[in-house]
């Protein structure tokens, strides 16, 4: 058994193992991606663990998570020479805070973690006012997670901090998964606060059970946007728990919201009727045959939001997802009266911006439309993408009017 490197005390470098990579491996370090896969290393150490990786001819690259049980065997933590331990980690988590108060973030609902672009690969924390919410992805990072709680804890001052451990890529590493608290209580929902631009939006986060870590606040800033648009008959196509609805509702005269989950729709309306909006109302059905339906009704809106599912979840899925993107823009483009303003989304990964662009002219273009951009976006201020890290650019919103 060999022991991971990060210890107290001051250890023999020497006699430690490291994790040893390709030439391959070495070039897309030294290009800026932080991973290498199991087939791009040559040697690794027996256990997970923070430990130097170097290339080939002992070149040092850096300090990494490694696990040698997982298909990303090796996600780089620094390029720099001293050890990355426990004190690293820490200070790690704590620029990550700084960052985001020097953001001055009107609201109290926002991401405090983004993975790879904070420097710390598979780590999100998210908070929900005095509730924090951590998914943990690396097997490496899970013995340091109590160190990170008590930074989280100092910094918080939290009422409790829940553990979101779910999904594939926890089985990829060997870790267990589950929902445990990990500091104080956390309650079944909490109300979380954020700025519209008719003035503030109130909802309920579900920290237990909703989607993703409870809630999508990756489009806290786009949703904020399109409500300075709001007019009209308004649509909020894939709406969750009404996060857009809620934004669009202060100017709209009337909103419908579309999701296919029930109890989204359950938290959408206690969250409008906080909010004091009685101009809704939900839908439940599948959003291909609620816009074929409205269409078939000549119907026609002023202000429409169309955030999907990630619909192409591996390159495979490429070419059906970029159908089923231009269907759902398509439709929603033609229910768009002239003048009319729509944000459109897509979160998939393997849609880049390229494609994403190229899908809503061609969306436009059988709709007969003639669009023009408003904005150009990706994900809020607090989930910023790195550099050389394609993955963690995976969100893109463009705003768009109808002008004939
Ligand atoms: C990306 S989320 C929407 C996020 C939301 N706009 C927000 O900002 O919080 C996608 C939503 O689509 C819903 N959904 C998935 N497939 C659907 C379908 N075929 N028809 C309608 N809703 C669907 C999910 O329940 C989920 O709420």
């Amino acid at each position: 058994m060999t022991e991971p490197i990060i210890t107290d005390t001051p250890t023999d470098e020497a006699r430690l193992p490291v994790a040893v990579v390709s030439p391959r491996g070495a070039s897309r370090l030294r290009e800026g991606h932080l991973w290498v896969y199991r087939s791009d290393t040559v040697e690794l150490p027996f256990e997970a663990g923070v430990y130097r990786v170097q290339d080939t001819r002992g070149r040092r690259l850096g300090w990494a998570l490694v696990n040698p049980a997982s298909e990303i065997s090796v996600r780089l933590l620094t390029r720099e020479d001293a050890p990355a331990d426990e004190a690293f980690l820490r200070a790690r988590l704590h620029a990550a805070i700084d960052f985001r108060e020097s953001l001055g973030i009107d609201a109290d609902g926002y991401r405090v973690v983004h993975a790879e672009a904070d420097g710390l690969p598979g780590l999100v924390v998210d908070r929900y006012a005095d509730v924090l919410v951590v998914q943990n992805g690396t097997a490496a990072l899970e013995p340091h997670l109590p160190a990170l709680v008590e930074v989280l804890v100092e910094r918080f001052s939290p009422r409790g901090v829940l553990a979101r451990h779910e999904g594939r890529v926890r089985t990829l590493e060997g870790l267990p998964t589950g929902t445990s608290v990990l500091y104080g209580d956390v309650p079944d929902t909490v109300e979380v606060r954020e700025r519209g631009t008719h003035g503030d939006v109130r909802y309920l986060v579900e920290p237990w059970r909703g989607q993703k870590t409870g809630s999508f606040l990756d489009q806290r800033e786009n949703r904020a946007l399109l409500g300075a648009h709001a007019r009209g008959e308004a649509l909020d196509v894939f709406s969750y728990h009404g996060s857009f609805g809620l934004h669009l509702a202060p100017r709209a005269r009337h909103v419908e919201l579309i999701d296919s989950s029930e109890s989204a729709l359950a938290r959408a309306r206690e969250n409008m009727l906080l909010n004091g909006h009685a101009n809704v109302t939900y839908t439940e059905a599948n959003a291909f045959d609620r816009l074929r339906e409205l269409e078939a009704a000549g119907r026609s809106y002023a202000t429409i939001s169309l955030d999907p599912p990630a619909l192409a979840k591996t390159r495979r899925d490429l070419q059906n997802a970029y159908g089923a993107y231009k269907e759902l823009n398509l439709r929603c483009l033609k229910l768009l009266e002239p003048g009319g303003v729509m944000a459109t989304t897509s979160c998939s990964f393997h849609v880049s911006e390229g494609d994403f662009y190229a899908m809503v002219q061609d969306a436009a273009a059988d709709a007969r439309v003639r669009v023009r951009v408003l904005a150009r976006r990706g994900g809020a201020s607090d989930h910023p993408e790195l550099l050389g890290v394609p993955e963690t650019r995976y969100l893109k919103f463009a705003l768009l009017q109808r002008t004939e």
